[in-house]
């Protein structure tokens, strides 16, 4: 059987001049060498051209980084995606659209953008982002996208983290209110992006770890999450079955599925900005979109076999389970038959 390839998630760049409290990444740009070991414009033509012969269209992929809209070519980078019939979402802090890169972005085919925003209220988005004014710019991007490319959704999305916990609900009433917003999709704290930390991070102390220590008030504002979900009353993006995991995940990250089998060697590829491709985030590349072609990374190669049998054998649940994962779902329907085995 010819293995379906569910999903593609692309970070063009990681560089990114933000220093959002638990993401790195932008910090971490500076250790990767520059010049010709980024991809460039043809690596993703060909990528695109790859992809496009083993999937139907309409076929999502995923653009994210660090900021995608740092990476210079980035327009041409959707167009080659979009011209290959493939449906491109991308998902930003959303600082750099202005009026002219909305419209750029509409002209070259983007079919959703994720907004990254922590609240509806600045300040707990600009302490968490560490960034004052970030969020007016999320806010302005929005207005931006919803003048000049109307037909584009407009996704937010919002980490379930300490010190957004009391705005969760809001976030939601206010992504669905919003003519501009079609709705929030929620994200779990995992560890610092980027960063080596120790095998139980969540217990360390320090104000940029942001986990929320009060399980009980955690399940309380998902359980009102659910509630409201369930009643038709917000536009919530995460299946009500991905809500109750969340629960389970911040009652004990290491351990909120058990017997479980990891779907990441069944689901799709992620692509680094150096070309390496990963079924797993945790687990070495199978290879690199440069020397390898897609298929021999997805289907045929030796290395691809390798970490299909080690991600099986997996027994740590990790984040990735819910917030990487899901995008391989067109049909949220499926998330739960890709992890049958629960508490
Ligand atoms: C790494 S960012 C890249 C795209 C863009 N710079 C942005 O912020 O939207 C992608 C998503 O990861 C989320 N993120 C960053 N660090 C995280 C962490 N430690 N745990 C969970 N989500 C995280 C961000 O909030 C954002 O929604
Ligand atoms: S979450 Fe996004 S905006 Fe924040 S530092 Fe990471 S890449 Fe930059
Ligand atoms: S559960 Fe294990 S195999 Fe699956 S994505 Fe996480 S670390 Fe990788």
């Amino acid at each position: 059987m010819v293995m379906r390839l569910r999903s593609l998630a692309v970070n063009p760049t990681l560089k990114c001049w933000y220093k959002c409290r638990y993401c790195k990444l932008g910090v971490m740009e500076h250790n990767i060498p520059e010049g010709d070991a980024m991809l460039e414009f043809s690596d993703f033509e060909r990528l695109f051209r790859q992809t496009r012969e083993m999937v139907e269209p309409s076929f999502q992929v995923h653009i994210a980084g660090g900021e995608p809209l740092l990476y210079p070519r980035i327009l041409d980078v959707i167009r080659a995606a979009t011209d290959n019939e493939l449906d491109v979402q991308i998902v930003t802090n959303g600082a750099l659209i202005n009026k002219r890169k909305a419209r750029d972005l509409r002209k070259a085919g983007v079919a959703r953008v994720g907004i990254s925003i922590e609240s509806r209220d600045a300040m707990p988005h600009d302490r968490i982002r560490d960034e004052p004014g970030s969020h007016q710019a999320a806010i302005r991007a929005i207005q931006h996208l919803s003048d000049e490319a109307p037909e584009i959704p407009i996704q937010v999305l919002t980490i379930i983290n300490r010190m957004n916990l009391d705005f969760l609900v809001d976030v939601a009433e206010w992504a669905t209110e919003d003519p501009r917003i079609s709705g929030v999709t929620f994200g779990a704290l995992s560890q610092i992006f980027a960063e080596m930390m120790p095998p139980r991070w969540w217990e360390v102390e320090r104000p940029d770890v942001l986990w929320p220590r009060d399980t009980e008030y955690v399940h309380a504002v998902i359980d009102e999450l659910i509630e409201r979900k369930r009643n038709d009353l917000v536009s919530i993006g995460n299946p009500i079955e991905e809500l109750r995991d969340y629960k389970r995940y911040f009652t004990d990250p290491s351990n909120f599925l058990t017997d479980f089998t990891c779907p990441a060697g069944e689901l799709g590829i992620y692509i680094d900005p150096l070309g390496y491709a990963q079924l797993c985030g945790s687990m070495p590349p199978v290879g690199n979109i440069k020397t390898s072609s897609l298929e021999e990374l997805w289907l045929t190669g030796e290395e691809t076999a390798r970490r299909r049998a080690e991600i099986l054998a997996c027994k740590s649940p990790c984040h990735q389970l819910l917030n990487c994962h899901r995008c391989a779902f067109q049909d949220s329907s499926e998330y739960d038959s890709v992890t049958p085995q629960r508490l």
